[in-house]
């Protein structure tokens, strides 16, 4: 079983919280900067009417003896009108002593430099905004200077002030939609090409080790080209393995029919039962030895050329033909009669050793568990695939078992005295799948096994 890797978050997760982050913040920023600079600009814009309004009543003020005059300009507080109504006081100073006004405005704090001076206060339980200036009128015999303040309410201001946060908190929410629409897709962009690997590497068939060729984004290169070594070193110690197998395989057999043969004739010698029965059970042991080891060599051999088949256009009755004429000597002498059904030829892309070495485990399955003097049919037909079905007379498969008996080193309890190595089926079902086929296993109504090799 293979243990799935732990989770730390996700990639996806990550990015999109990163940018969506950064983009709320970016858009309160935003926000703070434009109100504050729209605040003081519209500040400066009052300021400087205020301003404006001291200077006329200023300028109005005469000394006329010893007495101030002043001619309160009309423009002086219409230029304050605005649309919220907002309210205007005014103190008018004759050195310390009020000649008209609101006595408890409050004036600016600091030395009178004879510039306007602006400060921001409370009157009222409102905030307001003044501007004073003073100036020194020249008489006959006197000097004395008169101080002026012009203060405001700001309600147009505050006004003017919310409409505009509304508006870039418009801007700005606008501004983040936008960037989370745009984050979610550069998220999905970013990791479309690590799920098209993923999907690539999943969909491998389970033989295919071959590189990861599509092009992937430089990010990706290291992970890919460590993926490729894996692979690459996978497949070369599978190699391995498959040769080694193989040539175990093959230097056992070799000795073991030497080994047989002294047997057999030693067999014919000896005349006690129990040296007899001896040497046939040390017959058997070496008929299931070197089964073993040729259906092994068989099995390392389908497991390499699986990997690069070699397609030829071959007709399949004619394949089948010739293995059910090689195998009739040994249906002839457990009296089976192996029919074969199928005259039109079914042409098909496939590689005839490995098609050859899978359909010849099958009818030997059906020779082996089916008794004597029954019959196996044998169809190869092109519709809905090119397929070859075997049917036989015998016990049929153990139900129990049936899923199982394809894997490797299966054999169902329907064997025990056959010489077998639970090979045959694993051999039918992988060159079935590396022709893009699947092998079928059930049993018949009527009794008998039922083999489906489809390609
Ligand atoms: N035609 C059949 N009828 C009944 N049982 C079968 C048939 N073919 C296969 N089986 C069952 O399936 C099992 C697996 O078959 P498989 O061909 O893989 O192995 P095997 O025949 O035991 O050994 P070998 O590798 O030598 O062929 C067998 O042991 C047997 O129990
Ligand atoms: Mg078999």
């Amino acid at each position: 079983m293979t243990e799935s890797p732990k989770v730390s978050g996700s990639l996806r997760n990550r990015l999109a919280v990163t940018l969506i982050g950064g983009a709320s913040l970016l858009a309160v920023l935003l926000f703070l900067v434009v109100r504050t600079y729209a605040a003081q600009i519209a500040q400066q814009g009052q300021d400087s009417i205020l301003g404006a309004s001291v200077t006329s009543i200023l300028d109005a003020a005469v000394l006329r003896d010893d007495q101030v005059e002043i001619d309160f300009p009309y423009a002086a507080f219409s230029m304050l009108t605005t649309p919220a109504h907002d309210r205007v006081f005014y103190a008018i100073y004759r050195d310390a002593e009020l000649l008209s006004g609101y006595a408890d405005l409050p004036l600016p704090k600091g030395s009178d430099s004879g510039e306007r001076r602006y400060q921001s206060a409370e009157f009222i339980g409102k905030p307001i905004r003044i501007s004073t200036a003073s100036r020194t009128l020249l008489g006959a015999d006197v000097k004395t200077r008169i101080t002026v303040s012009v203060a405001q309410t700001q309600d147009a201001l505050s006004d003017r002030l919310n409409a505009i946060s509304r508006n870039i908190a418009s801007f700005g929410i606008g501004f983040f939609v936008l960037v989370v629409l745009l984050s979610f897709w550069a998220t999905s962009s970013t990791i479309a090409p690590l799920n098209r690997l993923a999907t690539s590497v999943t969909r491998r068939g389970p033989q295919d080790l071959s590189p990861v060729i599509k092009p992937v984004p430089t990010e990706m290169l290291p992970l890919v080209a460590s993926l490729n070594r894996l692979m690459a070193r996978l497949n070369q110690s599978l190699t391995q393995s498959e040769d080694f197998i193989a040539e175990a395989a093959h230097r056992v057999r070799t000795p073991l029919a030497t080994v047989r043969s002294h047997a057999e004739t030693t067999l014919q010698r000896v005349d006690k039962e129990q040296n007899r029965q001896a040497l046939r059970a040390m017959i058997r042991a070496i008929d299931e030895s070197s089964r073993a080891a040729g259906q092994l060599l068989d099995h390392a051999m389908i497991t390499f050329r699986a990997d690069q088949l070699e397609y030829q256009q071959l007709d399949l009755v004619e394949l089948v033909q010739k293995l059910v004429l090689r195998l009739s000597p040994v249906a002839e002498m457990k009296d089976i009669d192996l029919r074969f059904l199928g005259d039109q030829p079914v042409l098909c892309q496939g590689d005839p050793i490995l098609l050859q070495n899978a359909i010849r485990n099958l009818i030997d399955n059906a020779l082996k568990y089916s008794p004597s003097e029954s019959a196996i049919d044998i169809w190869v037909t092109s519709q809905p695939q090119p397929q070859v079905e075997i049917r036989d007379q015998g016990p049929g498969f153990p139900i129990d078992e049936i899923s199982d008996l394809a894997q490797r080193f299966s054999r169902g309890n329907n064997a025990a005295g056959t010489i077998g190595s639970g090979l045959g089926l694993t051999i039918a079902q992988d060159v079935a799948i590396a022709h893009g086929g699947k092998l079928a296993l059930s049993n018949h109504t009527g009794g008998g096994a039922c083999v489906i090799f489809s390609l």
